[in-house]
């Protein structure tokens, strides 16, 4: 054998002898890796994560399509004017029924609502410091707040918390309550200067009033007969013009020539003044011509509810709005000119900053001290 041939043999032989080796190495690590596998039990794991995954998803989907019917549900509910598909109690007209007066509990939280239901009827008695102008909660939250299409607090009770584009923030029922004190009662003008402060055993009581009126309704469904009927524009718009002699023939009996309400011997009022010194103020959501004309079209003339129609409630709805009334309160609170809190606040149908009859209206008029009788108390009267 030559020393080349010899040498390449035990090169050859070398070689494969490092072949066994690497091959018993690699197959220690893959028995290495096996044993790993099992013991994190990686079958179960990695085939048992894309079974979860799916099961996730399908989830979700049932998640979202429950949202969706449950968002349907409670459409169609207003829509159709039924809530016959729940088990929850209904007036012979189909509207949610609240519970009565007898029902009252008789405890502390008894003793609460009862409270919340005078200060929500005689806010000018019952929660005087904070009211600056001679209405009541109930003169447009019918019948104590129970009247469907009287924008009822059994059909707003479930639906607070919520949003509301007038702050733009999620608003408590506080600060719902708040905001009607602040404009529709004209609290800037109260003896305190301004709504109840946070936390107000008043607002504790309306609420205790509200929850337990809304005793057997559902949350966060928006019931039949909740808000105010929302009208459509007629295609003749509004005018306050024609509105005038709507007002006379239909209106000025309860309300006055002039809108001023009409007080009984003792200075109270028995109907509610419509503009002027001691009515809402405009920031308030009754001085927006659709929402009135909703309010009116279903509610006024006093017991003669949906007689109008929808034209002359429009109508009549501009020309109680086109005259003047307490100023919107963010107006002079944050300096602004009306023009300004205009622009702020009034991107919708009114007549804030509108010449009506030669003079641009909005700056507010204010009422003589001595003659709110907020102080002595609104009578609601009985019907
Ligand atoms: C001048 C009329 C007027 C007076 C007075 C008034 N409100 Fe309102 N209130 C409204 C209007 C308008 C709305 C908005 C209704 C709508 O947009 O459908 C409203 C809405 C509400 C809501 C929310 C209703 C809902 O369905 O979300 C509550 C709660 C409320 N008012 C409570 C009160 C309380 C409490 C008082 C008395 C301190 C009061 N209101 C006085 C006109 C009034
Ligand atoms: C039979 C008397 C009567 C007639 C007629 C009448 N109202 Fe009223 N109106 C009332 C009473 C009473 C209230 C307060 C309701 C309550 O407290 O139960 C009221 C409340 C109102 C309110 C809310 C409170 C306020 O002062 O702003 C408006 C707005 C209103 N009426 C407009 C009208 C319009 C517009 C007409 C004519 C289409 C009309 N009313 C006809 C008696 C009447």
């Amino acid at each position: 054998m030559s020393e080349k041939k010899q040498y390449e043999n035990e090169t050859r032989s070398g070689s494969a002898v490092k072949r066994w080796l690497y091959a018993g190495f690699g197959a220690l690590i893959l028995s290495l890796i096996i044993i790993y596998l099992a013991r994190i039990d990686a079958v179960n794991r990695f085939m048992g994560t894309a079974d979860e995954v799916g099961k996730a998803q399908q989830a979700t989907e049932q998640i979202e399509a429950a949202r969706k019917e449950f968002l349907q549900t409670s459409d169609a509910l207003s829509v159709d004017n039924s809530i016959s598909g729940l088990n929850i109690p209904t007036d012979p007209e189909g509207f949610f029924a609240p519970p009565n007066e007898s029902e009252i509990p008789d405890n502390e939280f008894g003793d609460s609502i009862i409270r919340g239901r005078e200060i929500f009827l005689n806010p000018g008695a019952n929660a005087t410091a904070f009211v600056g102008n001679s209405l009541a909660c109930a003169n447009c939250h019918l019948n104590a707040g129970q009247q469907a299409h009287s924008a009822p607090m059994w059909a707003a009770a479930g639906m607070y918390p919520t949003y509301r584009g007038k702050n733009k923030k999620i608003n408590t029922m506080e600060d719902r309550v708040n905001g009607c004190f602040t404009y529709s009662m004209n609290a800037p003008n109260s003896p305190s200067g301004g709504p109840p402060p946070e936390g107000h055993q008043i607002y504790k009581d309306l609420e205790s009033y509200f929850h337990w009126m809304a005793t057997g309704a559902p949350n966060r469904v928006d019931l039949p007969g909740s808000g105010y009927p929302e009208l459509d524009e007629p295609e003749a718009g509004y005018d306050a013009g024609r509105g005038e002699k709507v007002f006379e023939t239909q209106c000025a009996v309860c309300h006055g020539d002039e809108g001023q309400g009409r007080q009984d011997m003792n200075g109270r009022y028995v109907f509610p003044p419509l503009w002027g010194p001691n009515s809402y103020n405009w920031g308030a959501g009754m001085h927006r011509v659709n929402t009135a004309a909703g309010f009116i079209y279903a509610n006024m003339p006093l017991g003669l509810p949906f007689s109008l129609t929808e034209q002359e409630a429009w109508d009549v709805a501009a020309y109680i709005n086109s005259h003047e009334r307490p100023a919107d309160p963010r107006q002079p609170d944050e300096e602004l000119s009306v023009a300004q809190a205009a622009e702020h606040y009034h991107d919708h149908k009114c007549y804030y900053n509108k010449e009506v009859q030669g003079h641009v209206i909005g700056k507010g008029v204010s009422a003589d001290p001595e003659a709110v009788p907020s102080s002595t108390g609104t009578v609601v009267p009985e019907h």
